[in-house]
């Protein structure tokens, strides 16, 4: 006997199932079993519900098995005894449960991320501290030296303290949900130049290549949070070559395709860029790689993990609309990819270089810094960053020459605070010679007063003490390309 319900949850037409064994409709690893039981029954038949310990699964015609409780209850008839079956799919109740195990286990992961966003501000916030002290100490140590290599290295130290205190940044807004400055990105520079400040902090025996695809589209990121990413990944891939081995960074780019977004939901279909960090460590087993993901989740407790890293990268890659996935295989290494949405071609035009060091073209530059020690590193620096700098001590004196030939120099930089003619009144004096010379002034005060007053004045732009060479090289150029 069969009834619809029976035809539509098998797949099975009446008549194919009059006639045959019910073990048809038992999947392959429980059929002998369900012989041995059925044969049991008949000795002592009464009604009972099947499967109270364990999950019990019915077999369709086109061998897919779906999740049923069975009830069964013997019939005594005049030729003997027969057994009616009652059989439920569960799957919608077996799916409801796995959603709320979803939601519990989301619910548990945002719990720990708010506690682990407390904690990482608190972090965030002492390191800032520090980095203030050692920007301070190597912006001093700059002005007590005179050693070009020396100077080369302080500015060094400020650069990187500077990239520091960016991530410190980002951790601090991380933990406080703030959006990203998401923009166009050439990921391909970007990466070089994170990659030429990793490799001091790579073990020699680790060998990194970055292979780049040409023609990259520019993806739409947060520098600070791409630099973290890598920071993060190619870390772990070095912890994970204790004895050495090879660190590949490959970007490519990635058309995620309809098949492919139905496997990663929190992708549209569409272009990407794919960004690839290969290690050739010690891997993962499954059950680590799955956690690899958990805030806190480390095997380096002893040697000061803290689990955090890839849980941070998750999260900044999902923020910007990506997706990130690991492959690994234990023993022979381990590879990261994160998909970055693509910028597309209108939003590129607006693309402004941020990492790039931009050079001058031999321009003259008039530097006034009362500051004697400062000489020399302004001399370098600007020389270095490809302009032609005539530097002064005494503004009185930079005054008499700049009186003498304006037509002479393209750019001024000036300190804002010196004896004699402090750096606003000499800009006057100067843009009453020649109207609307180009003036930068470099101030240590942070004060509004200063902001005004430079603007009051007619100076093109103010940068304020420490800068990096970077800051500087940026606003020298798009002051002097400005019109
Ligand atoms: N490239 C890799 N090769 C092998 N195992 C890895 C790799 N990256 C991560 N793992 C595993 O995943 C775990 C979690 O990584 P995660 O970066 O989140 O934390 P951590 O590196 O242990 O600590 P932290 O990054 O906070 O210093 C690691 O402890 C390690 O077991
Ligand atoms: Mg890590």
């Amino acid at each position: 006997m069969v009834n619809r319900e029976i035809e539509r949850l098998f797949c099975y037409s009446r008549d194919e199932l009059l006639g045959l064994p019910v073990e048809i409709l038992i999947p392959e690893r429980y059929k002998t079993g369900h012989s041995i039981l059925r044969a049991g029954y008949f000795k002592n038949p009464e009604p009972r519900m099947m499967g109270k310990c364990r999950e019990l699964f019915g077999l369709r015609k086109d061998g897919i098995e779906v999740p049923v409780e069975i009830g069964i209850t013997p019939v005594e008839t005049e030729e003997g005894v027969f057994v009616i079956s009652t059989i439920v799919d569960i799957s919608y109740r077996k799916h409801a449960e796995a959603e709320q195990r979803k939601l519990e286990e989301q619910l548990r992961q945002a719990q720990k991320m708010e506690a682990l966003g407390q904690l990482a501000s608190g972090i965030a916030h002492d390191i800032n501290n520090i980095l203030q002290a050692i920007q301070a100490s190597a912006e001093i140590a700059v002005k007590d030296t005179i050693e070009p290599v020396l100077v080369d290295k302080f500015y060094e130290i400020i650069m990187n303290v500077e990239r520091g205190k960016h991530v410190v940044e980002r951790i601090l807004s991380f933990s406080r949900q703030k959006s990203l400055n998401v923009q166009p990105l050439d990921l391909k520079k970007q990466t070089e130049a994170t990659i030429a400040f990793l490799k001091a902090m790579l073990p020699p025996e680790v060998q990194l290549q970055l292979h780049a695809e040409p023609g990259l589209p520019h993806i739409l990121a947060d520098v600070n949070s791409v630099d973290l990413i890598l920071m993060n990944l190619t870390n772990n891939a070095a912890q994970a070559m204790q004895s050495g081995g090879k660190l590949d960074i490959a970007l490519e780019s990635f058309y995620a395709k309809d098949n492919f977004v139905r496997m990663h939901p929190e992708l549209n279909e569409g272009c990407y860029v794919r960004m690839l960090v290969r290690d050739t460590g010690e891997g993962m087993n499954e059950e680590i790689r799955e956690k690899a993901f958990d805030p806190f989740f480390t095997t380096k407790a002893s040697q000061g993990g803290s689990g955090l890293g890839l849980s941070i990268v998750q999260r900044l890659v999902l923020e910007h609309g990506g997706s990130i996935w690991i492959d690994s295989e234990e023993g022979a290494g381990t590879a990261v990819s994160c998909l970055f949405p693509a910028a597309n071609d209108s939003a590129v035009e607006y693309i402004g270089d941020d990492i790039s060091m931009p050079y001058g073209n031999s321009q003259r530059i008039i530097c006034v810094d009362d500051e004697s020690a400062l000489q020399t590193v302004n001399n370098q620096v600007l020389s270095g960053l490809g302009y032609r700098p005539s530097v002064f001590v005494d503004p009185r004196v930079a005054l008499d020459v700049f009186k003498s030939s304006p037509a002479e120099f393209d750019l001024a930089v000036i300190d804002y605070s010196m004896p004699f003619l402090n750096g606003i009144k000499l800009t006057s004096e100067l843009l009453k010679i020649r109207p609307g010379f180009p003036v930068v002034i470099v101030s240590g005060s942070v004060k509004g007063s200063v902001e005004k007053q430079f603007k009051k004045v007619g100076a093109k732009a103010l940068i304020r003490k420490p800068y990096t060479r970077l800051e500087l090289a940026h606003t020298l150029f798009s002051v002097l390309n400005s019109d």
